[in-house]
């Protein structure tokens, strides 16, 4: 089974076809990153109208790399929500007029869950129940997953998410945008035990995550220490932030997965990519026996082959969508 999948719920405009959920024959993902980098954030009017312009050409390079014809197609996928509202309409509306031209069902998808999917594409064979770990830009959430139709939260950000904790630390130190690469990057050149920042465990039974006061923990002790704060300072503090963030989140989904016993963890999401993030959960999850499955490096930024994967995977189990249906930029798993 042929499934297309198109994402454009932030700045990637992106479209894959995918074989049988696992089988990727192309995965284009064009950019509008540099655009909003002096504005030290996405621009949601301007990555509307990149994807506009992008759209069709994305489309095809898809269809020219798979090297197979848009009539071959046997489901359109698309994501629906969480996201920005302008950006998603482009791609839903996309999906629905090719599910109408081409005569072939459509079925929306939800941006997290995708992810999530992305770390299981390399899986020969689905591994069910397993704990997931969504830490990306806008969201860090924990979530039991019995099967692609079961999910259940087990917690997640009270405030800020794990990936926009990055980017405000990286706009402190003045690293620019985003924050995630560049902070990984200036740490690695730094001594994370030189400053200690706070962690944020919110009790001892509590799988929920706050991050907003680690941020203002660096912001004072920037401020604190104004005058001191060299390139070599910046490495240590961007270090010690680093290894906050990886701590709070490695024990709370040790804790999860101890909690469900479960022997699998999935995690996805933009700060997936942080090689620190996963040399520890392997490093200390996989001794006590659970596996830590994580997306090919390609698959942890913002991608439609994991949107047509997971659409197969809930296409088989009886999900269909309607051609009214709407965008949902608060969309929840
Ligand atoms: O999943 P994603 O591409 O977009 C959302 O759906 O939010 O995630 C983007 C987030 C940004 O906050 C970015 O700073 C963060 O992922 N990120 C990283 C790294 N690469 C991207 N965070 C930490 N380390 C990285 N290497
Ligand atoms: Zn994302």
């Amino acid at each position: 089974m042929l499934v297309l999948g198109i994402e454009t719920s932030c700045d990637e405009t992106a479209i894959s076809l995918v074989e049988n959920g696992k089988k990727i024959l192309s995965n284009v993902v064009a950019s509008s990153l540099h655009l909003h980098k002096k504005y030290g954030g996405v621009v949601p009017e301007i990555a509307t109208r990149y994807h506009v312009e992008l759209i069709d050409y994305v489309l095809e390079q898809a269809e020219k790399e798979a090297g197979i014809d848009l009539d071959d197609v046997d489901l359109i996928a698309a994501v629906y929500g969480p996201g920005l509202v302008g950006a998603l309409l482009i791609g839903l509306t996309l999906g629905k007029v090719l599910s109408l031209a081409l005569g072939v069902p459509l079925l929306g998808i939800n941006h997290l869950q995708a992810h999530v999917y992305a770390g299981m594409m390399n899986q020969r064979k689905n591994k069910f129940p397993f704990v997931a770990l969504i830490v990306s830009g806008g969201h860090t959430s924990l979530f039991y997953v019995q099967s692609f139709l079961k999910w259940r939260k087990l917690g997640s950000t009270l405030d800020d998410a794990a990936g926009e904790a990055f980017d405000k630390v990286a706009k402190i130190l003045d690293l620019g945008y985003p924050g995630g690469p560049i902070i990984e990057k200036t740490a690695k050149k730094g001594d994370a035990d030189k400053i200690r920042f706070p962690r944020s465990y919110l009790g001892e039974d509590s799988l929920d995550f706050s991050f907003s006061g680690l941020k203002t923990a660096v912001l004072y002790y920037v401020k604190d220490h104004e005058s001191r704060v060299t390139n070599h300072e910046r490495r240590n503090i961007a270090a010690g932030f680093q290894e906050a963030v990886v701590d709070v989140l490695v024990k709370k989904t040790l804790k999860a997965c101890l909690f469900k016993n479960v022997q699998d963890v999935v995690i996805g999401g933009g700060v997936v990519a942080n090689g620190r993030l996963r040399e520890r959960l392997e490093k200390e999850l996989k001794p006590l026996g659970i596996n830590v499955h994580v997306p090919e490096f390609a698959l942890c930024q913002d991608n439609a082959a994991m949107v047509a994967g997971l659409a197969y995977q809930l296409y088989k189990r009886g999900k269909r969508s309607r051609l009214d249906l709407e965008v949902n930029p608060n969309l929840k798993i």
